[in-house]
This record gives C-alpha cells, structure tokens and sequence, in this order.
C-alpha cells in the first residue's frame, strides 16, 4: 500500500479506502488516539487504535516524536478537531524517540528554547507553518515576474565588489591566514589566492543583475546574500535571501509602482493560497498579544494586517517631507519614543520609520529621494545636487522591507561620483562599461525576502522565519 500525504486525505478524502500514513507522532491520548503529523499540512491525523488488539510493547514505543506508519480504513470522525481518522489495522515504529530524552513535548516551548534545537522544531505546528509560507511566497515570487515577462538570472554568490560599498563582506580565501603570502610592504599578496585577487560573498546581486537588464530589459535574481553587519537586532541576518528585479527602460516612479504591485501580489496570494497556516498564525499571535499591556497591542489582527496592506494604496513621501513631518511631530510625554529629528541629511533610524508608518499614516510608507550622501554611490542623482532617487518601502512592524532606486546611468556622473568616493576603478570597470555602451535609464529594488516572511506570518523575530539563522555568534547547525 502506498503512502499517502495528510493533506491529500484531509483535501479529498475517501471514507471507506484502506490508507497508509506515515509521520510524528504529536500526542497520543488515553493509550487510543495518535496524533500524527507528516508536515503536508498543519493538520494531524487522528489514528485510533485498538489498544486491547495491539501489542502493548509496541504501543508504549508511540510517543511524542516518534516516526510511525499507521495503516487502515479511513473513517469520517465523530471526535472534534477532524473530519476523518484512520481506524487502525497495523502499527509500524519507523524511528523512537526516547521521552526521556527527547527535547520537544506536547507543550508550549518559547522560541528561544527553539532556536536551540533548530534542527527538531520543523516538528512544531509554528515552524512548520512558517515554513509552508516561506514555500508559498518563493513560489509567488516566480510566479509574479514570470507572469511578467522577467526572466530570473543567477548573479555570482562569489564576487570580487562591494555591491553596495559598505565593507560589510565575508571574506572567501584559501589562503593560509596564519601564515600568509605578504607582498614586500608587508600586506597579504592575494594575487596567491585562490582567485587571483581579494573575493567576498555576495551582499547583492544587483551589480550583475543590472548587465542582465542591460539586455533583457526585465529580470530578477532570487539569491542568498551575506551581510558581516554585526547588527544583532530582530531584523537582521548575516546570510538572508534577496530578490532583485532590475529593468530597463523604468524611472524611479515606474520602479515604485512595480514595488508596491509586487509586495501586494505577495500578501493577497499568502491570503488564498496559506489559509490553513495564516489562520493558525494568526491565532498564534492574538495568543501573543494577550500577554501584552492593553497599549502596546496593535488594533489589527495578523489577517486584517495582512488584507490592509493588499487592499490599500502605500502612501508615496519624499525624504525631505518626512522630515518635516519628523521635527513637527511631538514626543509623547513619557518620552518614551522621541520622534524629533534634528536636521536634514540625517539617516532614519527605525524609530522614525516606525512612527512615519505606524502612527502618522498608518499605512505602508513609500520614502524616495534621500539625501545622496547616506545612499549607495549607483543612485542616479536629482537635478538639485542634493538627492538621489532612491526609495525605500516601509512596512508596519518591520520598517525597511524594499531598497531600491532608479540608477545612475550617465557614464560621467557615475565616474564622477565613484572617484569622489575613493572606489577603486579596477573593481567595477565592467560596471562602469555599461555606461559606455548603449547605456539607458534603469531601475531596481530589493525585498528582503525573510523580513517578507516576518510580515506575512506576524512572527516578531527574524531567527524564526528561516530554518538555519545565521547571526553573530550563531552558526550551529
Ligand atoms: O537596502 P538594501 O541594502 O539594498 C540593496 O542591497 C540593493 N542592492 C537592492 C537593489 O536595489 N537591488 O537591501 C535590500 C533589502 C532591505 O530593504 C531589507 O529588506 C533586506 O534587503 N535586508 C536584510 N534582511 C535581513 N538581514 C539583513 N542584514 C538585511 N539587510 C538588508
Ligand atoms: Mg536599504
């Protein structure tokens, strides 16, 4: 007999048909029904079993965690919390699971104590939610541009630039770096590395992504990328996924409107398509609020978030209005938060963000043109010497969840701009050619895809939305 998926039975099921279920046991209650989930859906199948007819050895190895296969006829079930069991007719234990030993039980653990056991808490309800969202919105992603007509590159996770110029790179080498090859004046000769020169992991692909729009017009790139920001917040990841959309022919506003039809496509197809996962989230986290004071609870449910966003039009702000906006606001009393910006040409720190979308317009915020010297040296620079054209989506609860910009595609400003930031041109001669051959205006963004997930499944922490976090201190598994 063969095997078959929880969720296809719990989809279609057959009452009467002879199945076999194989999966971990969650619970098993009153030594007559297991809880079996197999991770095809958030659901369990109830397997009843006749303790009196069962081999009571056998019975005592079905505990939390262990790996059974159950195989009988498929009944509509009485009890409630389901639709249809499975009565069973023989038991097999594939894999034990010593309750003595074993770190997950039939109880609340805190996300903390799971982040310890990543390699077991796929087997909870919470991650292995998250992960079918995860699923789900990769899935969407493809799905959104190739509807588009964008073609999905694959940009180098090896590279020998600083994308974004911020020296926040991982370093590769296969140099001995206890005793390594010096140049005369003493520094490290990396002309005996590995690739000839210093090589970093990628922090973004959109350096290449931009030579492939530079000929395809519309692409994306869909990669892991690497930050050694020792940023330990719960927004941050040194390894996190990116998708890049990079098109030619498109200005910063037509970069906006791609950006906000993307993310909402996003969160509309989580809507349809996670139902069962959102659901289950989204009482997770009304759970989680109840432990909160009465003013520090958010007025939306996770759904009704998740729906607002879908529905409603992200309210377009630039740099310099929002500052504005920021120095007339008034600090509450407590000074608890201070919104207060000193002056223009300072950075937002997420607090600012926060009550830019929060509290002020309590929506999605789209912010462009920021002052060029606190964005990356590709931004294509306004005519007013000051600003670039860059935008930023901000989002309820997570703050920057899109970067992007309109580029710099004057060969001379470009140039211009890069020797007045002291970048060495040996790095980015191909970038710099794009310029001079055939170059046009183009435009690009990047969603952080695990701050996406924080977003859609209403999780507060970014170690919890993807199976392996890697943060400072923390490559474990
Ligand atoms: O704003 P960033 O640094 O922009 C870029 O890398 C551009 N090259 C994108 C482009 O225009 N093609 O990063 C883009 C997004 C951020 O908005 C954020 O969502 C996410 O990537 N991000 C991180 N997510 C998790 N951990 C980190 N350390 C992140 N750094 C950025
Ligand atoms: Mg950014």
């Amino acid at each position: 007999l063969k095997r078959i998926k929880i969720k296809e039975l719990m989809d279609a099921p057959v009452v009467g048909k002879k199945v076999n279920v194989k999966g971990w046991v969650r619970t098993f209650r009153s030594n007559r029904f297991i809880a079996i989930n197999d991770g095809s859906t958030i659901n369990n199948m109830q397997a009843v079993v006749d303790f009196e007819a069962m081999d009571e050895q056998l019975l005592k190895r079905v505990t939390t965690g262990a790996c059974v296969s159950v195989t009988g006829e498929l009944k509509e079930s009485l009890g409630k919390g389901q639709t249809v069991e499975v009565i069973v007719e023989s038991l097999e234990i594939l894999g034990d699971a010593d309750p003595e030993k074993y770190p997950l039980q039939p109880k609340k653990h805190s996300l903390e104590f799971l982040r310890e056991i990543a390699h077991l808490r796929v087997r909870t309800n919470t991650f292995s939610a998250i992960y079918r969202v995860r699923h789900a919105m990769i899935f969407a992603v493809h799905n959104f541009f190739n509807q588009k007509g964008f073609y999905n590159v694959h940009t180098p996770i090896i590279t020998g630039s600083d994308a974004e110029g911020a020296g926040e790179m991982f370093r590769v080498t296969t140099l001995d770096l206890t005793n390594p090859p010096k140049n005369e004046d003493g520094t490290i000769n990396n002309k005996e590395d590995f690739f000839g020169k210093e090589t970093n992991l990628t922090v973004s692909g959109q350096l290449e992504g931009e030579t492939a729009a530079m000929g395809m017009s519309e692409i994306y790139t869909f990669g892991p990328t690497f930050r050694a920001e020792n940023s330990n917040t719960s927004r941050h990841l040194a390894e996190f996924w990116m998708i890049e959309p990079e098109m030619a022919f498109y200005d910063i506003n037509d970069n906006m409107d791609l950006a906000e039809e993307f993310v909402k496509y996003l969160v509309k197809y989580a809507l349809e398509n996670c139902k069962d996962d959102l659901e289950f989230l989204n009482q997770r986290a009304l759970d989680e609020e109840k432990g909160k004071p009465q003013n520090e609870r958010s007025s939306m449910s996770l759904l009704e978030r998740l729906q607002f966003v879908a529905d409603n039009e992200f309210e377009r702000v630039t740099y310099t209005e929002a500052i504005d906006i920021l120095k007339n606001s008034k600090p509450n009393k407590k000074k608890k938060f201070q919104y207060l910006i000193e002056e223009w040409g300072a950075d937002l720190q997420s607090e600012h963000e926060r009550f830019l979308v929060e509290k002020h317009f309590e929506k999605p915020v789209i912010l462009y043109n920021y002052p060029k010297d606190i964005k990356a040296f590709y931004m294509r620079q306004n005519n007013d010497d000051k600003t670039v054209a860059a935008m930023d989506v901000l989002f309820p609860g997570i703050g920057e969840i899109i970067g992007g910009s309109q580029r710099e595609e004057r060969y001379d400003v470009l140039k211009a701009r890069v020797d007045e930031l002291g970048i060495p041109e040996k790095d980015l001669w191909w970038y710099l050619d794009l310029r001079k051959f055939g170059s046009a205006p183009h435009s690009g963004f990047g969603l952080g895809f695990e701050r996406l997930i924080l977003f859609v499944t209403g999780m507060g922490n970014i170690r919890d939305v993807i199976p392996f976090p890697r943060t400072p201190d923390n490559a474990e598994f």
